[in-house]
Formats: structure tokens, C-alpha cells, sequence
């Protein structure tokens, strides 16, 4: 995988061998953003499973379950690490039922992380298309983070929609917030989209206030790390602050993510658990200290948006718009009904 931790700077990738060195790479954000951890998470097992000794199928569930649990550990806010490894789960449990053998099944395990992965990237696309729709001829796009191709399996959420309009013929500019303390904007973000050639700003992210009263912001699209039942939205800290200003300016503010982001099973933002990380993150930007010691710091990785500031939730099967209690229920109903057919 491409080590995100060194672009643009460095094109620099890290070749894991094991399990763990897949989970530590999730961990220490090599590879990041929810579908990539998902897709990681998934490939991870199989990777592990595939280098299993065990001939035996007990012992082999047995190493299966503390490599699902391994993976399970590395970060906890996007729900799409914890759906992948509940298909990889399923698919054991299937193949174990069945009798198959050790073998076998590690064959089952490789090709149900490589569904997720090409899935991904269906899905992607298939946002895109939908996502274009809402994307003006010339639109000003703000966007956090990075939801691109890097933190998918390719093609990008929030990005996937900008792309999306521009393969429709629209001329689009993107606004991209630089992401403190991570930088996801200002160095992935940006370096995706200037290799597409689409034109991108890089703004601080306590700039967008004034430029959004400007008038020069006609569009926000976001990806997510986890979507509630309710529609509230866990992203990437200082998407909320971006979500109150755009309403402050009547601005439509759009979430992009995958079916496999959103949880009904939680029923609301309040109980998506926020990851909070190494203070040094805050403390220091490349090797150099900002800070003075003996000063207290706060990280928490993400913030939640309420669903009453989120214009519409973009996904493979369309455009959900509010009340999202039903509608995303029905998102869920409908491709229950769909795979039955
Ligand atoms: O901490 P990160 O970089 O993994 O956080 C990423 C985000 O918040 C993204 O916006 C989100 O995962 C959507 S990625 C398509």
C-alpha cells in the first residue's frame, strides 16, 4: 500500500506480510480513510489466514477469530472496518458449516476481500454518477479531508462526486480545506486532484468562513466515517464546523459515503465512539514542536454533524434526503429486496 503518512513528498509503499503489520499500518494511518480501512481490514485476514500452519479446522477458527479481533482494534470511529470484517465472518461461518476444508475456506477468505475491494470501487463510481446531479456547471466545491481514491478502493466518495461531474462535462473548481492536524487536504486531497488535472485551491481550515461570505463557495461535499440511523454523520474533525458555516450561508451541504458506512444500529451521532489520537500529532508538525511543553492538548479525530445541517446522503443507490430514519431504512429494505430477487 501506498504510505500516506509520506505524500505528496514521498510515493513511498509498504509491503505487509503479515496480519499485523496490515492492522499496525491501519493503526499508524499508512493507509486511511473508511472504505480503504475496510478494504484493508479484509484483505488483512485473508492475508493472515493464507499464511496460517493450521491443518486442523478448530484450530485454524481459532486463529481466524483473534486475527478478526486483531483487526477490530486498530481504530474504532468508521464502521466500515467492523462491516468487513462481519462479511469476512460470515463467509467463514458459511464454509465452516459447509465442511470445507482449511484450504478451501482460504480460498473463500481471498476472494470475499477481493469482492469488497472491486465493490468499492462499483460503488464509487456509481456515486459519482448519482452525485453529479448536484454539482452546478462551474460549482466552487469545499471539501474536508480526503475522500478520494486513497482512502477507497479507488475513485474516491466526496471526490468520486467531483469526478463524477467533471466525466459529465461540468467545470468544476475544488476548494480544499488543508485538515489540521493530519493535513488529509492539503496533501492528499490536493495531490489526487492536481494529477487529474482538476483545478484546486488549498485554504486553511479557518479560512473557508470568510470565503464562504464571499460568495465563492456554491457547494460543500464530504465523505464519512460513519452514518447513524438519524442521519447524523461521524467525519473527519472540523467537518461540523464546515457544516454550521454553510448553513449560516444557505450553502448545500452533501455527505458521500457507501452503503457500508452507514449503521442503523446506531441510532444516533451520540453514540458513534470518536477515536482520539497522539497529542504529538497536535503538538508537532513534521519534526518540529508548536507547542510548549506543559501545555494540555485535545485530538479528537472526528466530529459528528447533525443530520438537520446535511442537505442530502449520497450513495450507490442514490440521493437519501431527510427525514433519514426512513429513508435510510428504506435504502437498507430495498437492497435487502433487491439480493432476494
Ligand atoms: O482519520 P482518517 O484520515 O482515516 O479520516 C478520514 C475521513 O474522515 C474521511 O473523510 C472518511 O473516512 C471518508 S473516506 C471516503
Amino acid at each position: 500500500m501506498v504510505d500516506q503518512r509520506k505524500l505528496p513528498a514521498q510515493e513511498i509503499y509498504v509491503r505487509c506480510k503479515t496480519a499485523a503489520e496490515v492492522a499496525r499500518a491501519i493503526k499508524t494511518m499508512v493507509i486511511r480513510g473508511a472504505p480503504a480501512i475496510g478494504v484493508a481490514a479484509a484483505m488483512g485476514i485473508a492475508l493472515g489466514m493464507r499464511k496460517s500452519k493450521a491443518t486442523g479446522t478448530q484450530k485454524f477458527a481459532a486463529e481466524f477469530y483473534k486475527t478478526c479481533e486483531l483487526m477490530a482494534g486498530t481504530r474504532p470511529t468508521a464502521v466500515n472496518l467492523f462491516w468487513a470484517i462481519d462479511r469476512m465472518k460470515r463467509v467463514f461461518a458459511v464454509a465452516a458449516q459447509a465442511g470445507e476444508s482449511v484450504e478451501q475456506i482460504k480460498d473463500r477468505l481471498d476472494r470475499e476481500a477481493d469482492a469488497i475491494h472491486d465493490e468499492d470501487v462499483a460503488s464509487c463510481r456509481a456515486m459519482g454518477a448519482f452525485g453529479a446531479a448536484v454539482v452546478p456547471d462551474e460549482a466552487r466545491i469545499l471539501t474536508h479531508c480526503n475522500a478520494g481514491a486513497l482512502a477507497t478502493a479507488g475513485y474516491g466518495t466526496a471526490l468520486g462526486v467531483i469526478r463524477g461531474a467533471v466525466e459529465q462535462g461540468k467545470r468544476v473548481t475544488v476548494l480544499a480545506d488543508e485538515t489540521r492536524p493530519f493535513l488529509q487536504g492539503a496533501r492528499l486531497t490536493a495531490w489526487e486532484l492536481v494529477r487529474d488535472g482538476i483545478s484546486t485551491t488549498v485554504i486553511t481550515d479557518n479560512m473557508a468562513g470568510a470565503i464562504m461570505r464571499m460568495g465563492q463557495i456554491d457547494l460543500v461535499v464530504v465523505g464519512a466515517d460513519r452514518i447513524a440511523a438519524n442521519g447524523d454523520t461521524a467525519n473527519k474533525i472540523g467537518t461540523y464546523t464546515v457544516a454550521v458555516l454553510a448553513r449560516e450561508h444557505n450553502i448545500p451541504f452533501y455527505v458521500a459515503a457507501p452503503l457500508s458506512t452507514i449503521d442503523l444500529e446506531t441510532p444516533d451521532g451520540a453514540h458513534i465512539p470518536i477515536e482520539e489520537r497522539n497529542a504529538r500529532e497536535v503538538t508537532h508538525v513534521g519534526g518540529s514542536q508548536m507547542t510548549p511543553a506543559g501545555a494540555l492538548v485535545r485530538n479528537p479525530a472526528f466530529d459528528v454533524t447533525p443530520h438537520q445541517l446535511i442537505a442530502g446522503i449520497i450513495t450507490e443507490r442514490g440521493i437519501f434526503r431527510p427525514p433519514y430514519t426512513e429513508s435510510l431504512a428504506r435504502a437498507f429494505a430495498e437492497r435487502v429486496a433487491a439480493a432476494s430477487h
